[in-house]
């Protein structure tokens, strides 16, 4: 299938540096708007790349919809109307199929996915979701795609704002941020606390990742009862720990709300 992405930005840099690393032979073409995004997609992952969306659309068989949420509504109506079959991908958050169904016309068939920054490394996950009506052999072709650069999970609709909300890299990097900022306030100069962060965040979910030990076993063999760690662990659940992240949660999934409402 030739795959068209609409939007040159983070996210499709992202997919193309991991396409890249799995050797994708398939055709690609990126359109954007900014005429020296598209070049320096073109200088680093060798994609076609396409300024007129028009031709762009026409030449595609499955499009991406890269650009934000609230660009979505505009992208679409300058395409308008496509009176011939086309498979068509949102990466937009927030934004259900029902909002996307009929903006291209009956012809077009749609999907939703939330992959993430780590596609670059081949080590993202995908959540796909498929609209009614969405033929069996291109949802195999989606597969394939996103297959290329991680995981992919299939999950319904209804699960994908807690998805994408839940599955983001900012999670990690936030939680080293702020563990390092605390060893720093302990006295841990900067480096040996971000490395010591690093370390502890990284290695025991690889590990469980890769194991087939229980979180319950692992946290037990991590925080000895009446240990040192145990007491770490105790102090954050007085604090509320989970009830913070609960709380991060809640106000991702009223911004994807909102992402629906307003687009
Ligand atoms: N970034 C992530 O980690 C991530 C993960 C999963 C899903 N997503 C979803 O992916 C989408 C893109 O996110 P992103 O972070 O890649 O955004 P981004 O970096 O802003 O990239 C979007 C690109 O599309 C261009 N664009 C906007 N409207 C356009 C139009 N009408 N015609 C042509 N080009 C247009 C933008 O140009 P300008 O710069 O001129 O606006 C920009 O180059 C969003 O809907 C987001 O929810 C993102």
């Amino acid at each position: 299938m030739r795959t068209v992405f609409l939007g040159g930005g983070r996210i499709t840099s992202a997919l193309l540096a991991g396409l890249c690393l799995a050797n994708f032979r398939r055709p690609v073409l990126v359109h954007d708007r900014n005429p020296h995004k598209l070049r320096r997609l073109r200088e680093v992952y060798g994609v076609s790349i396409g300024t007129d969306l028009h031709r762009a659309v026409d030449k595609a068989q499955l499009i991406i919809i890269a650009v934000r949420p609230a660009s979505v509504a505009d992208l679409l109506r300058q395409i308008g109307k496509v009176g011939r079959p086309l498979y068509a991908v949102s990466l937009a958050a927030g934004i259900p199929l029902k909002n996307l169904r009929s903006r291209l016309g009956p012809s077009v068939r749609w999907a939703r996915a939330m992959p993430s920054p780590a596609s670059r490394s081949g080590r993202g996950l995908t959540a796909l979701t498929f609209d009614r009506g969405f033929p069996a052999a291109a949802a195999r072709e989606v597969r394939t795609l996103f297959g290329k650069v991680g995981s992919v999970l299939e999950i319904p609709e209804s699960k994908f704002d807690a998805f994408t909300v839940t599955y983001s890299s900012s999670h990690g990097y936030h939680a080293l941020a702020t563990l390092a900022a605390a060893a720093g306030k302990i006295g841990l100069d900067r480096e040996t606390a971000l490395t010591a962060a690093a370390h502890a965040l990284a290695d025991g979910i690889v590990a469980w990742r890769e194991g087939n030990t229980s979180l319950t076993a692992l946290l037990h063999e991590a925080a000895t009862p009446g240990g040192i760690a145990a007491a770490v662990m105790q102090a954050m659940d007085r604090a509320r720990y989970g009830r913070v992240i609960e709380r991060g949660l809640k106000a991702g999934l009223r911004r994807a709300r909102e992402n629906a409402k307003k687009n």
